[in-house]
């Protein structure tokens, strides 16, 4: 399997396979390089919902995904949906995130299949953790160590976000109570497959530190926001017919544009399970 990188820190491409008819070595090869490379596009797939859903079961059995209503006759799948009609409606994934990282065990991957894609625009954005984390000075590092992020979806699905939601007419979003649970993760974690560290933050769904003193915890939050979304350390994903794209939500954010109104725009979407994040 050949990986073509797409920038200097994150993403890979491979061509001319077809993932439903990969060999566990051929899988296990696919796996590294998601790893390794932390978004990995594969072109030409042409999967079907139940295809999709076996080839992630392949990755690791699927992740519980609250909030959304999944596809009717696909549990696991959950069509990420704008209609044309929709607008300017707020877009699902509009916002630097991880995948439910709120979660105990958040998901570990991602795979997200391009089915109808507007002209221009749509463009998934990505941020590597691991070249963010990098890239801070010895002191830093030895400070954030010793913080851990309190991850929430209170910004993201409480009630008081329904109305949000609820402009994008292909996808039912359903907001509760339990958006307020709060789960503590370290702020900087070891990659379960790499063993390479990496910054475990995002801003949709961290909104508290434990560690730094109170007041400064909004400056380094907004700080942490703009270090680890800084363009050096990303990869931007134009879709094309058939893109079938794999991220490493350990290891990585990631941001939908929404510059496309009067278009629709149609992704499914698998996760997979991970586990609780080991810190460094
Ligand atoms: C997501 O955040 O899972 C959706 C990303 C996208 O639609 O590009």
């Amino acid at each position: 399997m050949e990986a073509v990188r797409l920038t200097g820190v994150m993403g890979a491409r491979v061509d001319g396979i077809d993932v439903r008819t990969l060999d566990d070595e051929g899988l296990a090869e696919l796996r590294a390089l998601v790893c390794e490379h932390e978004v990995l596009v594969v072109s030409g797939q042409a999967l079907t919902p139940y295809e999709q859903v076996e080839f992630s079961h392949r990755l690791g059995p699927a992740a519980d995904s609250p909030f959304i209503e999944p596809s009717a006759d696909h549990p696991e799948v959950i069509r990420v949906l704008k209609e044309a009609k929709d607008g300017n409606a707020f877009n699902f994934g509009g916002a630097w995130h991880s995948d439910f990282s709120f979660q105990p065990s958040p998901p570990s991957f991602t795979v997200l299949h391009a089915i109808d894609l507007p002209p221009w625009g749509g463009d998934t954005c990505f941020s590597s953790m691991t070249a963010a984390w990098d890239a801070l000075p010895a002191q830093q590092k030895e400070d954030l160590l010793a913080y851990r992020g309190v991850h929430t979806a209170r910004d993201a699905y409480s009630p008081r976000m329904q109305a949000v939601h609820s402009g994008l007419s292909g996808m039912n979003i359903v907001c509760d109570e339990s958006a307020h649970d709060v789960t503590l993760h370290p702020l900087v974690r070891v990659h379960p497959e790499t063993g390479r560290t990496v910054l475990f933050y995002n801003r949709a769904y961290v909104r508290d530190l434990v560690g730094p003193p109170d007041d400064e915890k909004k400056r380094l939050m907004e700080w942490l926001h703009l270090h680890t979304t800084d363009a050096r350390f990303g990869y931007r994903h134009r879709w094309s017919p058939g893109d079938l794209v794999i991220w490493d939500n350990r290891s990585t954010q990631h941001y939908a544009l929404n510059d496309y109104a009067g278009f629709r725009r149609e992704l499914h979407r698998t996760t997979v399970a991970g586990e609780t994040p080991i810190p460094a």
